[in-house]
């Protein structure tokens, strides 16, 4: 008796001590996923995005898509808010702009492109309006990770890239 009530305690403190050190590394964990990537990019599970115009694809996480998105907020929303390109508005993020350049833009590897070095909306000259991302800054993971939250956000997002600045 004396001994199964001791095997208990000793249980139930192995219980204890695992929860205690797997509470705060699930949080932590949690903390990687956005919720504005769950709810309005509609991404719980990986996701194919287009990788170039032949229409290869590969996949995006949402750790993937969270940490995009957090390299917009601390570098390009300045000029990108919600989409908009607040110093030339005609030249927006939305799907359809995309789109539209020369060469388009939408998919993955023409945004990396594009941000390794930014070229004029019909392609023939470089453009020092956009913020250029070279390797030192962002290494070729993070860059497509910024590049697919971009993407995911012009396919998705309600309101991305609509001007509303001018009423
Ligand atoms: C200082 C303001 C500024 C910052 C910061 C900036 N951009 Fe831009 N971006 C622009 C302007 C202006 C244009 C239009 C350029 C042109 O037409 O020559 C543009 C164009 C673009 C385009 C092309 C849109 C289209 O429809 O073809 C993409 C994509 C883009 N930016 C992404 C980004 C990303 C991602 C970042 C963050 C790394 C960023 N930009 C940071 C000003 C900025």
């Amino acid at each position: 008796m004396l001994v199964s009530n001791i095997l208990v305690r000793f249980l139930l403190g192995i219980l204890v001590t695992l929860w205690l050190i797997l509470f705060p590394v699930q949080s932590v964990l949690a903390a990687n996923l956005d919720s504005y990537v769950v709810r309005y990019l509609q991404v719980k599970e990986p996701i194919d995005l287009q990788l170039n115009e032949q229409g290869e694809t590969r996949k995006f996480s949402v750790e993937d898509l969270s940490a995009g998105k957090r390299l917009f907020e601390d570098s390009c929303l300045n000029c990108h808010v919600g989409g908009s390109t607040i110093p030339n508005p005609i030249v927006s993020l939305s799907l359809k702009d995309l789109e539209g350049a020369t060469p388009p833009r939408d998919n993955v590897n023409a945004l990396v492109a594009f941000l390794r070095e930014p070229m004029t909306y019909d392609g023939t000259e470089e453009s020092y309006w956009c913020r250029q991302v070279p390797e030192s800054w962002m290494s070729q993971k993070e860059i497509e990770n910024l590049a697919a939250f971009v993407l995911r956000a012009a396919q998705k997002a309600p309101g991305w890239g609509v001007d509303t600045f001018e009423n």
